[in-house]
């Protein structure tokens, strides 16, 4: 099996190539610089891009689609994202990791230069993400991936953008069918991984994704790494749990999964088996308002700051916090109190008041079919495989 992996490496410039081993088979890891896209991080504007993304989660339809192109779309800044850097023909873009959409642009920043490897279409592009949109004209050029490189990858080429400050566009990992309707006169365009697996370059659809938590005071890290064609086992530890996609929708059109259950220590928080989606888009981890409800009734004196968007725990409560779970295809997913409280270090530089203890678990309010969604402060605890072959998504400790 071959399996490439991209080192989400941090905020310098700098382009490495190194190796290391990842489980059975040789494999290559190919590093790039990463980055946040922040320079003052805030907490209520990564939150109401959050809701509108996930408003558009949820409000998903067919006919839906594209009518949400429109000028009711609230254009936020995606400041929080996790940003890769990917070659498009010879030139270098920040484009964000995003697993809840699928096509691949550029443009937003810095302005693309169609080189000798590009080919234009003819057609026109379109696309809203709740927290921002763009639209253009739609090529076909070399996508490189540090030793990947994807040839006659469909991207489009923005000639307007809104909500994307400091990015350049997004590299999509969602599903094929979300490109549909897109792009005009093709019903789908194929993805990055649908090209990378056509082109031989990967022998199976799997994309893993590895995000670590900031350290100190940090707004920005050098702690990510993508996978292509499999999961890099030196990220993560124990096995891997596979659950399938969901059937139910709208998450099923996403990286959608059932949760069975979520408790809070040894008590259930929720009624049934809950459909939901992992997305590496959004930055919290949201639940739908009556989970979020039954979850917080335990944490006594729990209010919403309004200042951040956040959930403020007393620190009168703060010691007897108990662990929150996630149980997903049979095993439980733990985040500690240190897990899913805005660790003390970053408060200030987030936007918060020092000494408050923040949740960064909120209220998704009720959306049919999508009752969570987990983030990257869920991701950058686990391990995830987003697998398109087997239509599943594992996850496992991260290392
Ligand atoms: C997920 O949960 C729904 C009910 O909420 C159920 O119908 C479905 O069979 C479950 N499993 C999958 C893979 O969708
Ligand atoms: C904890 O949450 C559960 C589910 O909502 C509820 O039944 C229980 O009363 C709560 N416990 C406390 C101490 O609030
Ligand atoms: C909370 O979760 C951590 C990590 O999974 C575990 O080590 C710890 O024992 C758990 N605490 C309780 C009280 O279950």
């Amino acid at each position: 099996m071959v399996r490439l992996s991209l080192a989400i490496a941090l905020a310098v410039a700098v382009f490495g190539v190194s190796a290391a081993p990842t489980g059975s088979g040789k494999a290559t890891v190919v590093s790039l610089p990463f980055s946040r896209a922040i320079s003052s991080p805030n907490w209520k504007q990564a939150i109401t891009a959050d809701k509108s993304r996930a408003s558009r989660f949820g409000g998903k339809s067919k006919t839906a689609e594209l009518a949400v192109a429109s000028s009711s779309v609230t254009a936020e800044n995606v400041d929080f994202s996790y940003v890769a850097s990917v070659k498009v023909g010879t030139q270098t873009f920040s484009l964000i990791v995003d697993t809840g959409s699928s096509n691949t642009w550029v443009g937003a920043g810095t302005k693309y230069v169609p080189g000798s490897t590009a080919k234009s279409t003819g057609d026109t592009v379109s696309v809203s993400y709740g927290s921002g949109s763009f639209s253009g004209k739609e090529y076909t050029d070399t996508v490189t991936l540090g030793t990947l490189v994807i040839t006659g990858q469909s991207i489009g080429d923005a000639t307007s953008a809104t909500g994307f400050s400091g990015v350049d566009g997004i590299i999509g990992f969602g599903p094929t069918d979300l490109t549909e309707d897109t792009v005009s006169s093709t019903s789908e365009v194929p993805t990055i991984i649908d090209n990378a697996y056509s082109e031989g370059l990967i022998s199976t659809k799997v994309l893993g994704v590895y995000f670590a938590p900031l350290s100190g005071s940090a707004t920005t890290a050098n702690n990510g790494e993508l996978t292509f064609g499999g999961a890099d086992s030196t990220k993560y530890t124990g096995s891997i749990t596979y659950t399938p996609v969901t059937s139910t929708s709208p998450s099923s059109l996403y990286w959608g999964i059932n949760i069975s259950k979520i408790a809070y220590g040894t008590t259930s928080v929720s009624t049934a088996s809950l459909p939901g989606i992992v997305d590496t888009g959004t930055t919290l981890i949201y639940l739908q308002t009556s989970t979020y409800t039954a979850l917080y009734k335990n944490i006594s004196g729990y209010k919403l700051d309004s200042t951040t968007g956040l959930v403020v725990i007393p620190s009168s409560s703060y010691s007897s916090l108990k662990n929150i779970s996630f149980t997903i295809g049979g095993t439980a997913f733990t985040l500690t109190p240190a897990e899913y409280i805005l660790p003390q270090a970053q408060v200030s530089a987030w936007g918060g008041t020092a000494g408050k203890y923040y949740s960064l678990i909120g209220d998704l309010g009720t959306e049919t079919g999508l009752d969570f969604i987990l983030g990257q402060k869920f991701l950058e605890n686990y391990y995830s495989i987003f697998d398109t072959s087997n239509s599943r998504v594992g996850l496992a400790t991260r290392a």
